[in-house]
Order: structure tokens, then sequence, then C-alpha cells
């Protein structure tokens, strides 16, 4: 479904992927982790064609899409929520939304598209007539899953969900994540530095370190290997 092949993307000089190779398949949950720093957030952007990679094909559902812009890569198909969730934080819940919509459809699925969203984060539903950036972490996180989910994405690109947020909620989003992937059949690319947590959830794995892929293999076998362990899930399974 999704391919990308020997991608090198820099800022300036800085050379932040170096020739990374990474598979999603249709229905796949997969999980990329790594450090701060080595590369993931820029990975997804190059893929959601907010940055530009300067070597390397990008190919989904058998289409370049490394040349396209980030609408036309929404419109196909993909759609991001990006670290640190950037909500629309003077909207309301329910304007967040909307706007997640527009892109795509322009509303004619609104009503249940939101309805489902309700059934998957019921706590927004409580909420939809409140400032997104009145909400708590975890709830923006859960705003901005659904604002993607609203352009009925068939990828959904997630940036670190669990930063920043209550164990708690964590939990309850890491399971909605489960349900978008079996009930809503879309397929997810996760990025995390918390390994355990998305080796756990994902099919399979990749490991990135300073812009290079060191690693793949299941969610189960990244989880056993003891390199893996050493450095992401020793001092309980944070980083
Ligand atoms: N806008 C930017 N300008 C310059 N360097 C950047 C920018 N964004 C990220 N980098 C650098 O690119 C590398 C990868 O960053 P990033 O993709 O954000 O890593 P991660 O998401 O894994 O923490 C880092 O060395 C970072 O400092
Ligand atoms: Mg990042």
């Amino acid at each position: 479904m999704l391919k990308i092949s020997n991608i090198e993307t820099f800022y300036g000089n800085i050379q932040a992927l170096r020739g990374v190779n990474v598979k999603v398949e249709n229905g796949e949950i997969v999980a990329l982790i790594g450090s701060n720093g080595a590369g993931k957030s820029t990975l997804l952007m190059t893929v959601s064609g907010v940055n530009k990679a300067s070597a390397g094909e990008i190919v989904f559902n058998d289409k370049n899409i490394e040349s396209l812009l980030p609408h036309d890569i929404v419109n196909l198909g993909i759609s991001q929520v990006p670290e640190g969730r950037r909500i629309f934080s003077r909207l309301t819940v329910e304007d967040n939304l909307r706007l997640g919509a527009s892109s795509n459809d322009k509303g004619i699925h609104y009503s249940k598209d939101i309805k489902d969203i309700y059934d998957l984060f019921p706590i927004l539903k409580d909420r939809l007539g409140q400032r997104g950036g009145t909400l708590s972490g975890g709830e923006q996180q859960m705003l901005a899953i659904g604002r993607a989910l609203m352009a009925r994405p068939k990828m959904l690109l997630l940036d670190e969900p669990s930063l920043g947020i209550a164990p708690k909620l964590v939990n309850q989003i890491f399971v909605a994540i489960k349900n978008i992937n079996k009930e809503k059949k879309v397929t997810i690319f996760l990025v995390e530095q918390n390994a355990k947590k998305a080796l756990e959830l994902a099919d399979r794995g990749y490991v990135l370190v300073n812009g290079s892929v060191t690693l793949e293999g299941s969610g189960q076998e990244l989880l056993k290997n003891e390199d893996i362990q050493a450095a992401y899930l020793e001092g309980g399974g944070k980083k």
C-alpha cells in the first residue's frame, strides 16, 4: 500500500533521513520507533508532503506521491496527525472536526462521520461546544485523531500520540487506534518514542537510528530483541 524507498531528506545542510526503506501493507499497523532526533517526524512529514525528499521514491497504491502537494496526498487517502496535535485552540471541538471533513467531501458524510468519532471518543461529545485549547492533552490528541478521520483516510500517520499524555488516556488512545484499524479498516503508520506500547500494538515495526532503519521485524520479535530492550525498553518501557 505504502512503499518508501531510499528516501533522503535534508534541512539545509543537515541530513535527517539517510536512505530510508519502509513498507506498510494494506490493513496493517506498523510502528516506527526511535529516540528523540532520529528522524521519525521528518519521515512522516516527507510522506505527507510537508517536507520534500531530495532523493528516493514514495509509492502509495501504485502512485508516486513524493512530489505531490500535501492536500493532494490527503485527497489520495493519507491523513496525518502531527506531533504536538496542532488542533485549532480557539475553535470548538465540533468546528475542529468539521474542518477535517471540508478538505474531502464538503460535509456530505459529516453527520455520520462525526457520530462515529463521538462513539470512538465519547468525551469529545461531552465537550463539543468547548474550545479546543481548553481540553487536556489527551483529549486534544483524541480531537486531532478525530479530525484526521473526518477526511475518511485509507491510511493514518500518527506522530507520537502518547507524548506528554497521562497514562490512563494513553491507554484509551491506543485502544482507539486498534479500533480504527480493525473496525474502520484504516491502515496505521505509527511513530513513537514509547517503544513498548507501540510494538505491543503493531503487526510489524522498524527502528530508526540517526536517519537510517537499523532493524525491522514483527512487533513481537522486536519486543524480544535484546538490543531494543537495552536501548528502548528498560526502565519502565519509555525510550
Ligand atoms: N525544521 C528543522 N530545521 C532543521 N533541522 C531540523 C528541523 N526539524 C528537525 N530537524 C533535525 O532533523 C533531525 C530529525 O528530527 P525529527 O524528525 O524531528 O526527529 P524525531 O521526530 O525522531 O524526534 C534532528 O537532528 C533535528 O534536529
Ligand atoms: Mg518527532
